[in-house]
């Protein structure tokens, strides 16, 4: 396995396509796309975590980014953790543990975030909470085409970065979610 951590931004057209091609695999477009879109607008991954296998083909991906939200009208650094995927033909190698895991030390240890966030469907909780992630008790705001509500579109996680998970009633994104 090899696995590179670069800027999404820099991402060159090689990587770019091969990632584009790993999305379309994983999420296989449906007759009718427009019907099927997420209704939701997400944040854009600061950091690519590319997961390679012996041949050098793209075989899984980790978004990451950071984000200063408010937990409960304090500021508070927050990792992102979002897009993981894996190409279904290369599941259950451990893979997207790897990436998850890595991300998270990048966002802990080189970015200094206070902890990390994911939010995923409900059947992915037993995945995440085996790699040490936990359900966050309170409400989650995201913006939203100008309006701040409240997350309820799937499950949102948490992870400690060294210290104590701050504990919040409300923790604000700021923003859209990832
Ligand atoms: C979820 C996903 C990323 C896992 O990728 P992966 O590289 O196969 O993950 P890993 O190899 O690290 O972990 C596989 C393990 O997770 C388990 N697992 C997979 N899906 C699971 C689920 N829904 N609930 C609980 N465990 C699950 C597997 O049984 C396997 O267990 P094992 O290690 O005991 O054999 C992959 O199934 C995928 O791309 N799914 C579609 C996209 C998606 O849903 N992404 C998550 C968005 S939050």
């Amino acid at each position: 396995m090899q696995l590179e951590i670069k800027a999404t931004a820099q991402l060159n057209d090689d990587e770019a396509g091969a990632l584009k091609a790993l999305s379309a695999a994983v999420y296989p477009p449906k007759p009718d796309a427009a019907k099927n879109a997420s209704p939701i607008k997400w944040a854009r991954p600061q950091w690519s975590i590319l997961l390679r296998d012996v041949d050098s083909q793209l075989v899984s991906y980790v978004g990451a980014l950071t984000r200063l939200g408010l937990c409960d009208n304090q500021e508070i650094l927050i990792g992102g953790i979002g897009g993981v995927k894996t190409h279904p033909a290369q599941r259950g190698k451990g893979y997207a543990k790897a990436g998850i895991q890595r991300a998270t030390d990048f966002l802990r240890r080189e970015l200094g975030v206070d902890f990390s966030l994911l939010v995923c469907r409900a059947d992915l909780l037993t995945y995440y909470q085996r790699l040490g992630w936990s359900a966050f008790a309170g409400d989650t705001l995201v913006q939203q085409n100008g309006l701040k509500s409240i997350f309820t579109w799937n499950e949102v996680m948490v992870i400690p970065a060294g210290k104590a998970l701050p504990s919040c009633r409300v923790l604000d994104l700021c923003g859209p979610p990832w």
